[in-house]
């Protein structure tokens, strides 16, 4: 990964390549029911108590996608990766949900505006996050909130306060919730940076 001056990085990875294995980690795929039943915890805690509308940015193959979307929301999956879209199609099939192909920082999403965005380990991958987060606020309702999970994983992530200081000026209250030591989360012990981050415009 190359670093640049926003504290973002440029991810290398060959995403299209990455999808079909993708789910075989117990974070990914949240196959495992105990690894599962602890990111639904967290996110009944970090999305709205009402049905609401989901901007899934960076959705991957959809695991989050699917678990908000069985906690009753609408969901948005956009991601550059047509096979791992493909495969968010194919897992969310039925439900009320659509995935597009599209850019993250700039989501193809229109005039459309949404009660949340939820980001889960793609944040880092952007070369100029401060940017994307700009973005992703203007694309909230009023009283809306971004959800941003994120780590530093060796050479690859970037540190919560890398995040809180691009994310203060937004103008919503920051808060930082530390998921290293939930192990249930990752299906191992973990001794690395990983964190969610919620920003609150209510
Ligand atoms: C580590 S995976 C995380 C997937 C999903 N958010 C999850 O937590 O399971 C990173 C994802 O971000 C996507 N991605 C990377 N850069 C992107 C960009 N600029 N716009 C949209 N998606 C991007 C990749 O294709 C990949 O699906």
């Amino acid at each position: 990964m190359t670093q640049n001056s926003d504290g973002g990085g440029v991810s290398e990875v060959d995403w299209d390549a990455e999808a079909v294995s993708f789910d075989e980690e117990p974070d990914h795929g949240l196959r495992d029911p105990e690894v599962r039943a602890a990111w639904a915890e967290r996110l009944r805690d970090w999305l709205p108590g009402r049905a609401c509308d989901v901007l899934d940015l960076g959705c991957g193959t959809g695991s989050l996608s699917l678990l908000a979307a069985e906690q009753g929301h609408r969901v948005t999956g956009v991601d550059l990766s047509p096979a791992m879209v493909d495969l968010a199609r194919a897992k969310l099939a039925g439900r009320d949900a659509v995935f597009l192909v599209g850019d993250a920082a700039l989501p193809p999403v229109g005039e459309q505006r949404f009660d949340v965005v939820l980001v889960r380990h793609v944040l880092w991958a952007l070369p100029e996050p401060g940017r994307a987060l700009r973005r992703w606020w203007g694309l909230l309702r009023p009283g809306g909130r971004l959800v941003l999970v994120e780590g530093v994983w060796g050479e690859a992530g970037i540190p919560a306060e890398t995040i809180t200081g691009l994310a203060e000026p937004l103008g919503g209250h920051v808060r930082v919730e530390r998921l290293s030591e939930d192990s249930a989360l990752w299906g191992k012990d973990v001794d690395d940076e990983r964190y969610a981050v919620v920003v609150r415009g209510d």
